[in-house]
């Protein structure tokens, strides 16, 4: 085609959209001049036969002729939908998706931060690669203990490592903030476990920190306790402190729920006892104050870390820690 027949052809073209009298003679035209076989897409496939001299200003024509004829389509209201849509059975029902759910740990921790959210808990968050200090100075834990043993916890030279517990973020929240304070901290924690069916080397905590000016007392802490175990686990679920023994709490308590699934009649599940442990927890030591600058003779206050795992197997009748991290969909959609 030479450049005076594609002016032709051109003309032609506009006329014939400016004619167009209803939509499908529009679509019509659109199909023939610019469908994916229509002259103009021909054109351009077939610039590579015209000679090399001439190619620039037949390209440009070629250019200018499609803009104008899209823009006249579009003047008469051409979907820029083109041919698939047309061809679309709007009749037909709708690819179907699996919703997928949420992982047992991520409820168990959103569920956590709602209940306490009631109570008027904020969630605090912290790094998982922490420094000695936070992860064990100040929160009293003195150099010699077992936990900060090289066997034990995963360091990174001297003064770094991957935290062991949620309890750093009780004094990264202590420093940053006056009293009161009333948080939960939930998150990844580290030790040197070998792995089985109840331990894991990475496993989560949720911590809790409530320190106030007014006297707080360990009744405080167990009535929120329990309120969490009913919330968690459903009714006929209570707690049990047994005493304990933690550097950064005094006194200490391990925390017991009663077993949710005999309540507390003894079954498997809780070896006959009708207790399950969750927690750790107590008054937070006034060391630990002095060390975030608060003043023990002012404040007062309860801490709690609770496994995250322990909680979703209990609630949840998993027996193996392990299934909680092979994201096996088999499994993972059966807690649906
Ligand atoms: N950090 C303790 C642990 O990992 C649990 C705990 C938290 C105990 C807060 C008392 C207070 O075992």
């Amino acid at each position: 085609m030479t450049l005076a027949e594609l002016e032709n052809e051109k003309a032609e073209s506009l006329k014939a959209i400016a004619a167009a009298a209803d939509a499908a003679a529009v679509e019509a035209l659109r199909v023939k001049y610019v469908g994916r076989n229509g002259s103009i897409p021909a054109l351009i496939k077939a610039m590579k036969d015209v000679p090399k001299e001439e190619r620039p200003a037949f390209g440009k024509a070629v250019q200018a002729w499609r803009a104008e004829v899209e823009g006249a389509l579009a003047a008469k209201g051409a979907g820029a939908g083109g041919e698939k849509s047309v061809d679309a059975d709007l009749t037909l029902p709708g690819r179907w998706r699996s919703l997928g759910v949420k992982h047992p740990l991520s409820r168990v921790i959103e569920e956590t931060a709602a209940i306490f959210g009631h109570l008027g808990f904020t969630v605090a968050d912290g790094p998982e690669l922490e420094n000695k200090f936070n992860n064990f100075t100040a929160l009293n834990t003195p150099p010699h203990h077992p936990s900060m043993d090289r066997s034990d916890t995963f360091w990174f030279g001297d003064d770094c490592l991957l935290r062991t517990q949620t309890s750093p973020v009780q004094i990264r929240t202590m420093m940053a903030n006056k009293p009161p304070v009333r948080v939960i901290c939930p998150g990844r924690t580290y030790r040197r476990d070998t792995t089985d069916a109840t331990h894991s080397a990475n496993f989560h905590q949720i911590e809790g920190l409530y320190v106030d000016t007014k006297p707080v007392s360990l009744a405080d802490l167990k009535s929120v306790l329990a309120y969490f175990a009913k919330e968690m686990m459903g009714d006929g679920v209570t707690v049990r402190f047994r005493p304990h023994f933690f550097p950064f709490t005094e006194p200490s308590v391990e925390v017991d729920f009663t077993c949710h699934v005999c309540k507390g009649r003894g079954c498997n599940v809780c070896k006959q006892s009708g207790w399950i442990e969750v927690a750790g927890a107590g008054m937070v030591d006034p060391r630990v104050f002095k060390f975030v600058g608060y003043d023990p003779e002012e404040v007062s206050g309860y801490a709690f870390g609770f496994g995250v795992e322990r909680i979703a197997m209990i609630k949840y009748g998993i027996p193996d820690i392990r299934w909680l991290y092979e994201n096996d969909v088999r499994f993972l959609s059966q807690l649906a």
